[in-house]
């Protein structure tokens, strides 16, 4: 058997699956500028400030305050997401990697589930490392997530369930670098290259 079968089938579905993800993005993705007239909406016309969130991991609280002293490097998403959430990790992961040991030792990074209903503590525990040992999970009550995803202008929404009961979480994609004071340093977006990552945390680092 060769894989011709399954890629005939696999290729429509990618193919919809992405037309479906530009058509939400063009008319939905909004991450708050809900107040900004419709037709004018400034990219980051009202950037997020950042700041504190409760959440948990397979260790237990997670909080911002954990982090003082270290870069962090947030990511909003969900273990079964199918493509956006394992490219952007990956590509995180790469940026990781080109930092010094004296550097990864600064820097932490955190993976927030915005779909708490399937990804357990233990599923994030499990995901998150895959990608690069420094990389936790977390997530919490809805209530607590979307007071983090608010803070950091992350927009998702759950879409309907198939017939089998799976469904996908839209999500923006940003990767969201904070100081080790705390505060939200800088916004990268998605497709961010490795290299460039790292630039951003090491930026940060020299900045204490
Ligand atoms: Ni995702």
């Amino acid at each position: 058997m060769n894989a011709a079968p399954v890629s005939r089938l696999l290729l429509p579905a990618i193919a919809a699956a992405l037309t479906a993800l530009l058509v939400w993005l063009a008319f939905f993705w909004d991450p708050g500028t809900a107040t900004a007239p419709a037709g004018a909406r400034p990219h980051l016309a009202t950037r997020p400030g950042g700041g504190e969130f409760t959440l948990s991991g397979a260790r237990g609280p997670v909080s911002l305050a954990d982090y003082r002293g270290k870069v962090l490097v947030l990511y909003f998403g969900y273990t079964y997401c199918p493509d956006v959430c394992p490219t952007s990790l990956a590509l995180l992961a790469q940026g990781l990697a080109e930092l010094t040991p004296v550097e990864a030792a600064q820097t932490r990074g955190l993976f927030i589930s915005v779909d708490p209903e399937r990804d357990t503590v233990e599923r994030l525990a499990a995901y998150a490392p895959f990608f690069h040992p420094i990389l936790e999970g977390a997530t919490g009550t809805p209530e607590a997530v979307a007071a983090a995803a608010r803070a950091y202008g992350v927009s998702y929404a759950r879409q309907p369930a198939n017939a089998d009961g799976h469904y996908v979480v839209d999500h923006s994609s940003a990767t969201y670098v904070v100081a080790p004071d705390g505060r939200l340093a800088e916004i990268l977006p998605h497709d961010t290259p490795p290299a460039a990552i790292a630039a951003a945390i090491r930026k940060q680092l020299g900045s204490r």
